[in-house]
């Protein structure tokens, strides 16, 4: 028998913490954040909070309530910027305010609550911004990103039952379920995915939600083929990663399409064959000459615009397949031509978060960058410290990163 105080208590502590000791050492490691006395257990970070559409994300201290059964707090190491953070403060996606955002996290389990048995204080983790209940219809057929739960708490920004682990005074702040724009957060257990040690934080952040989306979108919704072809509309931090799905499933002839030379240029470095500048070509045209007159297997829309959702779909041949990534403004319409649907027999479909099954793929494409064959390295274009973050809004808004990382 181990002795009282280890073990058996471990998971029923008031935190699901070893032993008082344990929480005064871990009180000693986060140092300078005191656990306010009015608010039992919460911890007091900065985190960069979102309370207007169009205005900077303002830096401020914010109380994380520790985590409750399931749930898991994560020191954050580093934070990924995503276009979806830009579209939620421009409004285009509309969140509920105020809001932390942050959703391509990685991080160190800081303390776990009760009942968590998948990881423990000290663990690296990569964040899902999905989560799986593990018991809906979606979840039990392998589908964990569209679990109707977990779409809820992405939507609404709270927990399934309605609460929120940040606030600011007596203001529940939302969240964005990841919320890596702060220096902790508090997740659920399904999102906070184990990673090896050896694997630095820094670059594995982006596995969190760009690689995920633009390899999982090649590997789990289209299923590209040994030998397709491959067409993808906007080369930045997620396009880039449907370059480099392309490469890793065999496709013969990968175009890469952006208004931006140097994402070109960049898509290319990722092992697109071809680029096609849509400022200057007509692209549509431009990717049927490239594959002698009757388009790609399979097109990819990376930057969330009907235009470009049509382009997607003009560019395929018939019989293939678009795959719609980009998120589009919450009004907006895409119009087909309805003839075609039928005579061309064309797939549009749509990947979100890369069809991914958190568990399974976030380690195997650590696995697939530990042996060489994913580039992470490449796509950190900066790094910025936590007070420069709406410096790197500002600079994915300019077009000038692959991804930026915040590094805590
Ligand atoms: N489906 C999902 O689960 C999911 C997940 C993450 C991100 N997203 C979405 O994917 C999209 C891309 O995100 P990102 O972080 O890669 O953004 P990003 O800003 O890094 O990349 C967008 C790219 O599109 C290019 N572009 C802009 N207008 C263009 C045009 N008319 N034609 C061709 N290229 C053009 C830009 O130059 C840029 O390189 C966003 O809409 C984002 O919200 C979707
Ligand atoms: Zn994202
Ligand atoms: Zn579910």
């Amino acid at each position: 028998m181990p002795p009282a105080e280890a073990g058996p208590r471990r998971q029923e502590g008031p935190r699901g913490v070893a032993n008082p000791t344990e929480v005064s050492a871990r009180s000693v490691e986060v140092e300078g954040r005191e656990r306010r006395p009015g608010g039992p257990g919460a911890l007091v970070v900065k985190a960069a909070v979102l309370h207007e559409y169009r205005q900077p994300l303002v830096i401020e201290e914010v109380e994380v309530l520790p985590p409750r059964a399931g749930e898991v707090l994560v020191r954050f190491v580093a934070s990924g910027v995503c276009h979806s953070d830009l579209t939620r403060i421009q409004g285009e996606r509309p969140s509920s305010l105020p809001i932390i955002l942050g959703h391509e996290g990685a991080g160190i389990v800081e303390e776990v609550g009760p009942g968590v048995t998948t990881v423990k204080p000290g663990d690296h983790v990569v964040l899902s911004w999905i989560y799986g209940c593990g018991q809906c219809e979606y979840c039990t057929v392998g589908r964990p990103n569209l679990c109707r739960v977990g779409i809820k708490m992405l939507t609404g920004g709270t927990f399934p039952d309605g609460s929120t682990r940040f606030r600011i005074g007596d203001q529940p702040v939302h969240h964005m379920v990841v919320s890596s724009f702060g220096e902790m957060g508090v997740v659920p257990e399904a999102c906070a995915i184990p990673v090896p040690a050896e694997v630095p934080l820094e670059r594995a952040v982006v596995v969190g939600c760009g690689v995920m989306t633009g390899v999982g979108a090649v590997m789990n919704t289209a299923r590209v083929h040994v030998g397709a072809t491959v067409a993808v509309v906007g080369a930045g931090g997620v396009g880039l990663n449907v370059v480099q799905g392309a490469v890793l499933a065999g496709a013969r002839q990968i175009i890469a399409v952006d208004i931006l030379d140097a994402k070109l240029e960049m898509a290319r470095r990722f092992g697109a064959t071809h680029g096609i500048n849509g400022r200057r070509e007509n692209v549509v045209e431009a990717v049927r000459d490239l594959t002698g007159g009757l388009g790609v297997d399979y097109a990819f829309e990376v930057l969330g615009r009907p235009e470009t959702i049509r382009q997607a779909y003009d560019m395929v041949k018939p019989g293939g397949m678009a795959v719609v990534v980009g998120i589009s403004p919450a009004d907006s319409e895409v119009a087909l031509p309805a003839m075609q649907i039928p005579f061309q027999e064309k797939m549009l479909v749509g990947s979100f978060y890369g069809g991914a099954r958190p568990r399974v793929d976030i380690p195997r494409l650590i696995d697939l960058y530990r042996t060489g064959r994913l580039k992470l390295d490449e796509l950190v274009t900066r790094t910025y410290r936590p007070e420069q973050i709406n410096q790197a809004l500002h600079d994915l808004e300019a077009g000038e990163l692959a991804r930026g990382v915040v590094v805590y």
